[in-house]
């Protein structure tokens, strides 16, 4: 046995998870030097929705934000997460800007690159795990995890040795749902242990106060690396709390090496963070308790606050329960996708709008978004789809059965000539092709308060003043 690494979330999924990813980089700052001298394995520090609200809340460069925590974080590896061929966005992008992005998150400070793929599609994982292998970054391929009939332990190996052939130095169970309960994680990472022989990560959700025996049970079948967050940005839709861990396995065969006088640093600054985001709303207290909807209904917080939502647009609250009963049918349908972005909108809206019209029978009004999940636009959904349920929704369009990465052109030349009037360094590139309209805007601020031009700014541009 051999002792437990830790991976410390605060920096990227706590306060995701927590505080709809708002901590700046001036937050940060602070205490990155203290984090630094911890020990641990890794600071996930980057990637997910960071990008995005960097550029779109934060008036912050996402890249000035990894050279800054590279600045200060001299001896611990940085860690992002990176969704295959939709990098940081929410569609597929073509692989020059993939290979170039890869390129630039590891010139800028990344170490390790957490790719995984919504619906654990391999071949839309390809081209990030060259690349990162490429630049000689280290490669966590990540298994969206899922429970469904189709989905077995024996399936989730076979996908983590395919993870391993394509290049993968370590893989990662990925339960963004918190769905994942503790005896269930001892018998997966068990099998994966039995059939890969790269180290294996657990990265867990707190949602239905499951987190911290699941990483217990994980560690007891020989995980090899555990996520939490520093307690006070822990637990609730968060990751389970590192000092409580790190005590759990003290003088133990796991025993992390850590030290809790020393974690105690990090943890008494980042109290003074929550105060700060509980007394300004950015916390709401609801996201701290358990919620067992997840483990009920196999739904993932966030999905179900979705569906909440539109029924309640809809004036039709009182349909909830057929909603939540009408989900699992659709995801069967769909070939049993994983729930999380973008799968979870896509199956959730179809079985509200099944629900609803449902007089005029199942799938009457199918949303654009899932006839392009049944057509393969978002790749092979795990299980077979039935070719006559296909022919139903989808009509006569031709179904996608290669890569959908395959169908998209090299985009890069033509986003260097758009990004030209723009660019003051050379990622400005990436951030334009994940988010052009929030890019641009962002660029002409900065631009603005780089040399104080107030009123020449382009109303057709959308600028306002800060
Ligand atoms: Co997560």
């Amino acid at each position: 046995m051999s002792k437990v690494l830790i991976t410390e979330t605060v920096l990227r999924d706590a306060h995701q998870s927590l505080a709809a990813t708002r901590m700046t980089t001036e937050e940060m700052l602070p205490i990155l030097e203290e984090m630094d001298h911890v020990g641990y394995h890794a600071l996930e520090a980057w990637g997910g929705a960071t990008f995005d609200a960097c550029l779109r809340f934060l008036h912050e460069d996402p890249w000035e934000r990894l050279r800054t925590i590279r600045d200060h974080v001299k001896n611990t590896k940085l860690q992002m997460l990176f969704r295959g061929q939709n990098i940081l966005g929410y569609r597929h992008y073509a692989d020059d800007v993939v290979e170039y992005f890869v390129q630039k998150s590891i010139a800028n400070g990344i170490d390790i690159i957490r790719i995984f793929d919504a619906l654990n599609d391999p071949r839309n994982l390809e081209t990030a795990i060259r690349a990162t292998l490429k630049e000689g970054g280290h490669v966590q391929a990540a298994i969206s995890y899922t429970t469904s009939p189709y989905h077995s332990n024996a399936k989730f190996a076979e996908y983590a040795k395919q993870l391993e052939e394509m290049g993968a130095n370590s893989i990662c169970i990925k339960d963004m749902a918190g769905l994942l309960s503790p005896y269930s994680a001892y018998e997966l990472v068990k099998e994966l242990k039995s059939t890969v022989k790269i180290p294996i990560e657990l990265h867990t959700h707190y949602t239905s106060g499951l987190g911290s025996m699941t990483l217990l049970k994980a560690i007891e079948a020989g995980v090899d690396i555990v996520d939490t967050a520093i307690s006070p940005l822990a637990m609730g839709t968060s990751q389970p709390p590192t000092e409580s861990i790190v005590a759990t396995l003290a003088g133990t065969e796991y025993d992390t090496g850590l030290d809790l006088k020393q974690l105690d640093k990090v943890c008494r600054y980042f109290t003074g963070i929550r105060e700060k985001y509980l007394e300004s709303g950015l916390i709401d207290p609801k996201v701290l308790s358990v919620n067992v909807n997840a483990l009920m209904y196999q739904v993932p917080g966030g999905m179900l606050s979705n569906l909440i939502s539109q029924l309640k647009l809809a004036g039709k609250s009182d349909k909830l329960q057929e909603v939540l009963e009408e989900v699992p049918r659709v995801r069967a349908d769909a070939g049993y996708p994983p729930l999380v972005t973008p799968s979870s909108q896509i199956v959730g809206t179809q079985a509200v709008n099944n629900v609803l019209f449902g007089q005029d029978g199942r799938y009457s009004r199918v949303t654009k978004e899932f006839r392009g999940l049944i057509r393969g636009e978002y790749g092979r959904c795990p299980a077979p789809i039935d070719p006559e349920f296909r022919k139903k929704i989808i009509g006569d369009a031709t179904p996608i059965d290669h890569r959908p990465a395959d169908d998209i052109k090299p985009e890069l030349a033509t986003l260097k000539e758009k990004v030209a009037p723009y660019e003051e360094q050379e990622e400005d590139v990436l951030s334009l092709a994940l988010f052009e309209q929030v890019a641009v805007k962002f660029f002409e601020e900065r631009k603005r308060k780089k040399y104080g031009i107030d009123e020449n700014a382009d109303p057709a541009l959308g600028i306002h003043a800060v």
